[in-house]
């Protein structure tokens, strides 16, 4: 796969399926700007990156805390003047139980990140982008925004609503000459996952997943869905009546998921 971009901004970088991606887009002799909080893994992923000859440059930052979060995206942009691909990554599957003391918490924070910080990254640069009359823009949603996923009542909420938003947005740039891509994983093997207790069909190794999102992007396609089989399921399941809905969702997640015991409410801390 060749590499079509010089300068590629990922945020949620230190982990997972953004940093697959800096690591095989440095492959192919993109500069990077990383974002996450974790220092430690940014600086290692840099030094990675580095041995294999690339050049990165890590912006260490809570995405939900507002004002450093546009202070970094404004930094990125100075250094860089101007990105030609920018991929809004960072998320956080943030379970809920059911009763739960923390799921007001949680919902807020799987807000800001999911919706509020992938939007606002997404939209600061559409404004260069617009400017320059080029540019990529990429947001990561999921199957689970197809329909409300048992036990993540805040994670399909918000990547439904990035799937509109990026939709939208597309009218709303392509006129401008900038291309938006909205990438909805199905089951990645990454840390994300590693703490689901579910069953996860169709889990895929984040190098392959990596591979395809590259080569979504680089086709320019609107919309992304893998692995396929995962996308037929969902597109079926998507016009199905409740009552089916219901049933495949007890029998994938199982019966503790939909009656909503599923485990302890989780936290997002940075390790
Ligand atoms: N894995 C899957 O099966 C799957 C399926 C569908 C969609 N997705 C989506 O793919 C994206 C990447 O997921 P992943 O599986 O690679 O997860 P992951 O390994 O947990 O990585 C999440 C990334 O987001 C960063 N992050 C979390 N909270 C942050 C915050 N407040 N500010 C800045 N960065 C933050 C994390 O870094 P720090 O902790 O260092 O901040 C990490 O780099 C997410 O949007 C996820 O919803 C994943």
């Amino acid at each position: 796969m060749g590499n079509l971009y010089s300068k590629i901004f990922i945020t949620g970088a230190s982990s997972g399926i953004g940093r697959q991606l800096a690591l095989d887009y440095a492959r192919e002799g993109a500069e990077l700007w990383l974002l996450a909080r974790s220092e430690l893994k940014l600086a290692e992923l840099s030094r990675e990156i580095q041995t294999l000859g690339g050049q990165a440059h890590i912006l260490v930052c809570d995405a939900t805390d507002e004002p450093s979060f546009l202070t970094a995206l404004a930094t990125a942009q100075e250094e860089s003047t101007g990105f030609d691909l920018v991929i809004a990554n960072a998320g956080w599957g943030g379970r809920m139980q059911y009763p739960g003391d923390k799921n007001i918490e949680v919902l807020n924070q799987v807000i800001d990140l999911n919706f509020r910080a992938a939007t606002q990254t997404l939209e600061y640069y559409a404004k260069f982008m617009v400017m320059a009359k080029q540019g990529h823009l990429v947001g990561v949603s999921s199957i689970a925004g197809f329909r409300g996923a048992p036990g993540g009542a805040a994670y399909s909420a918000t990547k439904a609503a990035l799937i509109s938003y990026l939709e939208s947005l597309r009218f709303s740039v392509s006129p401008f000459g900038v291309f938006v891509t909205d990438i909805r994983p199905g089951f990645v093997r990454t840390p994300m996952t590693a703490k689901n207790v579910v069953p996860m069909p169709f889990l895929m190794d984040v190098e392959r997943a990596s591979q395809k999102i590259r080569r979504a992007i680089s086709r320019k396609r609107k919309r992304f869905a893998f692995p396929w089989q995962m996308a037929v399921l969902l597109h079926l399941i998507k016009a199905a009546p409740d009552f089916l809905y219901d049933w495949v969702a007890a029998l994938t997640f199982g019966k503790e998921a939909v009656t909503g015991r599923l485990g302890k409410s989780d936290s997002n801390t940075p390790t």
